[in-house]
């Protein structure tokens, strides 16, 4: 049987709705479609949406229908967070410590620290411990208000560790409410046997672990963190052709740390995000446009590292699609909350809240290629959704750093 639930005495029902559209670009990026005193009827989809004075007629067609009063509350739509490091091992608070004393990230990097001091943890760790870790922080981001939610591996560094996390992301996948999409990322760092011979790890990269991730289904995306001091743009493009044609889609870790041309890299091989983008150039902002590839910015990192923003109303007005993601990771950012997201986006790269919930949202799932089924209120879309505390979206940022989210609702389901 089907169960319909109708929601009603909506505030203000923030639909995203693209319009048949996969994304939203230039000054359409702000564009909201906002219903007020709104109703929804939905069952694992979207329905119907109307104004709360038309009820009695989908009350009289509809059964069995649950009501719920939304007592002049907003409705969202549930947040896409598409980039996330979330399935990891160890504490690196000390790191913490010592960069707001000054040190660089990539001093402490050089030290043997960063992204292999988690390595060292995670190969330590059991497929179990790891479920455990990675449960913790995907169910805090959906009280949060995410939804759906993208987790990379990229901690393990050797054949069987990182399958271990791979393992434990399927595990999330099949045991959480959340929506989970999984992200190969062995080429994140190389591991410390294999600094003297990168070119050995690479082998071990394209001929062994993505034939099999791609073989045993453990991945969707392949990732690559193509950076000074990491991957060379060479090196990424012979990784990320090679998971392309074992039939993995791609995004790339791009221009964080240095200006490095990896965003047109990202273009060239139509992946589907190119993500950080500190230091991306103008032909990266023009090839990334042409490309549709989606520009996926992480303020939180930027915040955390202390660096520059990447230049988001730049690309705005370049017409990029831009989406907001967390980046939780143990290291350049330790944080899973979107409304924080929304919040560093227009304080700190000139973002209007309007844009900002497109981009952490719809967008999101544009980064995914899900927008043809969750990211917007419309309907046949999945019913992904947010109850807020507030009858104005607006509070979200305007009264910060509190959780606005009251309810969230996944396929029709009321999951917090
Ligand atoms: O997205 N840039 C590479 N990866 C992460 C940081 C990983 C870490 O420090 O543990 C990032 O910032
Ligand atoms: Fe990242």
């Amino acid at each position: 049987m089907v169960v319909r639930t109708l929601f009603t005495n909506i505030s203000e029902l923030v639909t995203v709705s693209a319009e048949g559209k996969q994304a939203k670009v230039g000054a359409d990026l702000g564009n909201l479609n906002v219903h007020k005193n709104a109703a929804m009827l939905v069952s694992d989809t979207i329905e119907w949406i109307g104004e709360s004075h038309e009820i009695q007629h989908i009350i009289d067609t509809n059964n069995d229908v649950t009501v719920v009063n939304c007592r002049n509350k907003c409705i969202i739509p549930g947040f896409v967070d598409s980039h996330t490091h979330i399935v990891f091992a160890g504490n690196r608070s000390n790191e913490f410590a010592r960069r707001l004393q000054g040190v660089t990230y990539q001093q402490i990097a050089s030290e043997g620290g960063g992204i292999l001091a988690t390595m060292r943890a995670v190969r330590q760790s059991s497929v179990e411990d790891l479920y455990n870790t990675g449960k913790q922080l995907a169910l805090s981001a959906l009280r949060y208000g995410t939804t759906t939610i993208e987790i990379k591996s990229g901690y393990g560094l050797s054949v069987e560790a990182e399958l271990n996390q791979l393992k434990a992301i399927k595990k999330l996948q099949q045991e959480l409410p959340v929506r989970i999409v999984s992200t190969f990322l062995g080429a994140h760092d190389f591991p410390p046997e294999y600094h003297a011979n990168r070119e050995q790890y690479i082998d071990i990269l394209i001929n062994q672990m993505i034939p099999h991730v791609a073989e045993e289904g453990l991945a969707e995306y392949c990732d690559v963190f193509a950076d000074t001091g990491y991957y060379t743009i060479e090196q990424s493009r012979r990784i990320l052709t090679a998971a392309q044609q074992a039939g993995l889609k791609l995004r790339v870790h791009a221009d964080e740390l240095t200006p490095f041309g990896a965003a047109e890299l990202a273009a060239e091989l139509h992946a589907h995000s190119a993500d950080h983008l500190l230091y991306i150039s103008q032909q990266g902002i023009n090839a990334m446009r042409n490309a549709g590839t989606v520009a996926t910015l992480l303020p939180g990192t930027a915040y955390t590292l202390r660096l520059q923003y990447a230049p988001a109303r730049t690309m705005i007005d370049a017409n990029n699609i831009i989406a907001l993601a967390t980046d939780c990771n143990p290291g350049s950012c330790f944080m899973e909350n979107m409304q924080q997201v929304l919040s560093l986006a227009c304080m700190n790269m000139k973002m209007s809240i309007e844009e900002s919930l497109t981009a952490a949202t719809l967008h999101g799932a544009t980064a995914l290629r899900r927008a043809d089924s969750i990211g917007s209120l419309e309907l046949g879309k999945q019913a992904d959704f947010c109850i807020l505390d507030t009858a104005n979206y607006a509070d979200l940022v305007y009264h910060f750093g509190v959780n606005h989210i009251q309810q969230v609702w996944i396929a029709g389901k009321q999951v917090v």
